[in-house]
């Protein structure tokens, strides 16, 4: 068994200033989202880390790191939380914005409470952002925009699972599938009704940069009644 205890990490690679911030948490989240995809890597030291990331994965053959995978908490009505990964597919004004099927074990926690978390961790960049607010779910038309863009296996996806549901076995699972494609030959798949997007309307965003020593610095944006965001640092 590895030895959990010892593994241990330093955290060097950059600070977070009151004065680096944006007034505006989703501009800042937009930010750190592009430096995580390293579209717009600052700083030589982190500039060299993300290309060396790069250069390993383009030799590993490896794909790049889902830098839009957040893990998303909800809980029932009881306080019973669940927590699981789901990608980021948009982010404005409105919050963060994921599709799922409306009927999973997450979807029914959401209607029964719409208070969920999402929590993004960027290693190579030893940063997280922490989010949680309230859910709601995006209008059909926009649901129908994205389904459009999936891949065609993706969308047939969409109609063979009964996202979170017992499953006999795999076979059930496979049949389903070559169903779906014998009655969906064309490029035309109608969106599953049960299937589609809710966004995350942010009460609370904190932003976490790892430091030495465990002396990290976080920083939280708190909405208030009147929209306007109030930043406080925390003990780390
Ligand atoms: C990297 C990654 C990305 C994922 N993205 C999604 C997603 O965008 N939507 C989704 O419904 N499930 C996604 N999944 C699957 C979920 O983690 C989860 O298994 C599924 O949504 C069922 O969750 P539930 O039973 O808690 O509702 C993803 C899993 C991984 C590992």
């Amino acid at each position: 068994m590895m030895p959990l205890a010892e593994l241990r990490k330093e955290y060097n690679l950059a600070g977070l200033r009151r004065s680096d911030l944006a007034a505006d948490p989703i501009a800042q989240f937009k930010l750190w989202l592009e430096q995580a995809a390293g579209a717009r890597a600052s700083g030589r030291v982190r500039k060299f880390f993300v290309n060396l990331y790069k250069a390993m994965m383009l030799t590993g053959g490896g794909s790049p790191m889902d830098v839009n995978a957040m893990t998303l908490a909800t809980a029932d009505k009881q306080g019973r939380p669940s927590a699981r990964v789901v990608l980021l597919k948009g982010v404005d004004e409105r919050g963060f914005v994921f599709f799922t099927n409306y009927e999973s074990r997450k979807a029914q926690e959401l209607t029964e409470n719409p208070q969920a978390a999402l929590v993004f961790y960027w290693s190579d960049l030893e940063r997280q952002v922490c989010v949680s607010g309230t859910v709601t779910k995006v209008p059909r038309e926009e649901s129908e925009a994205y389904f459009k863009t999936r891949p065609r296996g993706s969308r047939l996806a969409a109609w063979a699972s009964k996202q979170s549901q017992v499953a006999r076995d795999r076979a059930l699972l496979e049949e389903k599938w070559q169903q779906l494609e014998a009655q969906y030959p064309g490029p035309e798949i109608p969106l599953p009704p049960w299937w589609g997007g809710y966004v995350l309307a942010p009460a609370r965003i904190e932003f976490w940069q790892g430091r030495p020593n465990r002396l990290h610095d976080r920083f939280c944006y708190t909405k208030r009644a009147d929209n306007s965001w109030q930043i406080e640092r925390l003990w780390p």
